[in-house]
């Protein structure tokens, strides 16, 4: 495996190879990133990860300077599950100047859920990744695969989204979220936990199901329910002592909520979910 840390490294690397696979992480990696490697890995001729903490998607108060940087494990990690080569550019290699030029996705797929509460997240979410695949791809001729786990439903979604509508040569896969053996999903952020944070931490995946199995108990009646279910939900972790941001059941087309026609016509649905535990904001989401 091979470590890069520039642009024209990885340009080099990647030269004789027709067929790149890419997996975009942001390091401190988990068994769901080595799982989106082996599953990428078949698609292509050549599997890429990249490593870099995105400055554009912080909040200026949240954890972009305590975000832990473990470029040595990672890679360690990420050379079994069969990666060939690692992108980690520093910030002045990717943000040589101040990005000024951005992707702004639309409101109606990124101002709600996690756009709401992390205001910017997906500008610079989609930034990065538009330029990150400026960086993995230019040199590929044949079909290029970018995978995105689906525990970050909604960043696959404007990811897909905006690969669509600029219609960029990119196919993209998702990837299952992975779970712990008590169901809690596996995130780079659960490192954040305390011990008892940690037992307690799996109830968010608890009150999502719960959810989903009162929106598929309510059926037609879902629009009218919606509010009350949802309520419900945010309490029974409320009361647990987390900070719900928001639990809610949306169509899986667009994540708008479900109308009654919806319901009639079988549409699928997601719930999603983000709350706060402590100082950790954990989210988590089940496809019904
Ligand atoms: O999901 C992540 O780790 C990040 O949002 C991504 C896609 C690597 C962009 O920084």
């Amino acid at each position: 495996m091979q470590l890069v840390h520039t642009i024209k490294d990885l340009r080099a690397a990647l030269k004789a190879f027709d067929s790149p696979v890419f997996v975009p992480t942001m390091g401190n990696l988990h068994d769901g990133h080595l799982a989106l490697v082996r599953t990428g890995k078949p698609l292509g001729d050549v599997t890429v990860s990249s490593i870099f903490v995105n400055r554009l998607q912080f909040a200026p108060h949240e954890d972009f300077d305590t975000y832990p940087r473990t470029l040595q494990a990672d890679c360690a990690r990420l050379e079994q599950a069969g990666c060939d080569v690692v992108f980690a550019p520093s910030e002045k290699e990717l943000y040589p100047e101040s990005q000024g030029f951005k992707v702004h996705p639309p409101a109606e797929l990124a101002d709600i859920l996690e756009g709401h509460f992390r205001p910017g997240f997906f500008i610079g979410v989609s930034t990065v990744v538009m330029k990150l695949f400026q960086c993995v791809f230019s040199e590929a001729k044949g079909p290029r695969h970018a995978l995105f786990g689906k525990k970050d439903y909604q960043q696959q979604m404007v990811i897909r989204r905006m690969v669509q509508q600029f219609a960029l040569p990119v196919t993209i896969v998702a990837g299952e979220t992975q779970r712990a053996p008590d169901g809690l999903a596996l995130s780079s952020r659960n490192g954040y936990l305390s011990e008892a944070e940690r037992a307690e931490a799996v109830q968010l995946s608890v009150a999502l199901r719960s959810l989903a199995r009162d929106a598929l108990a309510a059926a037609e009646g879902l629009p009218r329910q919606q509010e009350a279910l949802e309520a419900r939900a945010r309490q029974a972790l409320a009361s647990r002592g987390w900070q719900p941001d928001y639990m809610t059941v949306r169509r899986r087309t667009d994540l708008q909520p479900p109308t009654a026609a919806d319901a009639t016509a079988g549409q699928s649905l997601v719930v999603l979910g983000a709350a706060r535990l402590g100082q950790t904001r954990l989210i988590d989401n089940f496809e019904i």
